[in-house]
């Protein structure tokens, strides 16, 4: 186990994630990497790590990378108008130069205000101005966006979805023209199940997954921080880093940590009750429960060819609510994280 400091904080392992993403920015971009994965993986802490420490320098003129990285989280766009705001800044003059020196920029591109009011107004493609500019940028360019999904419901041009226009511009830039890699995150795999079985993004696309971390690095990092029941924290929150984190910090305050995890299953629990008995009737309680006896049966539940359409119905509505995660590329239903396996064990068996 590798254990490093970011942020202040102790940022854990991660190796082989690293070598991978360096080692693909050093190849010609020919698709566009989805990195994807449960909740609260640390997907977006291992590319923000990347990037900050292994990508990029204090003397940014002198870097290799162009990088530019947009967290669509917290962004608050409502509609076309919001979108260009949040994504462009109003400048001057175009300065390329200032573009170049910026190295590693967070959020925005910078446009000319007649360029910027020309795409407002819709008489420029904003995606055929971001191309020129990323034309210009002689370095090897990377476009990270996170949380991308944002864009799901925003209209563009009338009909035409501004996601699918800008998954078109991804990839332009990265099969066709080889401009720049192109990394997007997400933990909403409902969404990434659509782009996978969308036939056009599946071959202009690649998958890589993120899980929590393993059992071996866990024991290590809990053996590392003296704590002695470690059997007993992987059983109940699994490599879900920010739990276990959460459970250290807390133990103290209770008697012991069955105890601190005995509560923190039964909060999990009384979350997912609440879930079903508001919005499922007793059908779908019975193939609810049906499908988490499987997860915990198999250790996931991988779904058949030929599984019927109200399965699907509650795995989706799960999925979404963050309960399971539904793996599109191996058609697994897990919990989110351990932590949900145990409340799914404490909902068949003592509720
Ligand atoms: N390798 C790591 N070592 C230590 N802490 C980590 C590590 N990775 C992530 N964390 C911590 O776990 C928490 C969740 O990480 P992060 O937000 O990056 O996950 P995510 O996969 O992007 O989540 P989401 O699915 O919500 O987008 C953060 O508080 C982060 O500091
Ligand atoms: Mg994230």
């Amino acid at each position: 186990m590798q254990l490093r400091e970011f942020r202040g904080k102790e940022f854990v392992n991660r190796e082989k994630e690293i070598e991978y993403l360096k080692n693909r920015f050093e190849k010609n971009p020919e698709e566009i990497l989805w990195l994807y994965g449960p909740k609260s993986t640390g997907k977006t802490t291992l590319i923000e790590y990347i990037i900050e420490n292994e990508l990029t320098s204090g003397l940014k003129i002198f870097d290799k990378y162009w990088i530019k990285y947009i967290n669509f989280r917290g962004m608050m766009i409502g509609n076309y108008d919001s979108f260009i705001n949040s994504f462009f800044e109003k400048v001057e003059k175009d300065d390329f130069t200032n573009e170049i020196k910026a190295g590693f920029d967070i959020g925005i591109f910078k446009l000319e205000a007649k360029i910027l009011e020309q795409i407002k107004n819709r008489d420029k493609n904003m995606f055929h101005e971001l191309i020129e500019k990323f034309k210009k940028i002689n370095k090897t360019k990377i476009l990270v966006l996170d949380e991308i999904q944002t864009l799901e419901d925003i209209y563009y041009n009338g009909e035409k979805e501004l996601l699918k226009e800008f998954l078109n511009f991804c990839v332009r830039l990265t099969k066709e023209l080889h401009l720049a890699h192109v990394v997007i995150l997400s933990s909403n795999t409902i969404f990434i199940d659509q782009i996978y079985n969308d036939a056009k993004l599946k071959v202009t696309s690649e998958f890589k997954k993120i899980d929590h971390l393993d059992k071996e690095t866990i024991f290590e990092y809990l053996e590392y921080k003296g704590i002695r029941e470690k059997e007993l924290i992987w059983e109940y929150l699994g490599g879900c880093i920010p739990l276990v984190q959460r459970c250290m910090r807390n133990v103290e305050y209770y008697d012991n940590t069955q105890e601190y995890l005995n509560y923190v299953v039964k909060l999990t629990k009384n979350e997912i009750i609440d879930l079903i008995d508001k919005n499922f009737d007793d059908r779908e309680q019975e193939i609810f429960k049906d499908i988490i006896k499987k997860v915990l049966e198999f250790n996931g539940y991988v779904l058949p060819e030929g599984t019927k359409k109200e399965i699907y119905e509650i795995v989706d509505f799960m999925t979404k609510r963050e309960i399971f995660f539904y793996d599109p590329l191996e058609r697994k239903v897990t919990g989110n994280n351990r932590l949900y396996e145990k409340a799914f064990e404490d909902l068949l068996y003592s509720r």
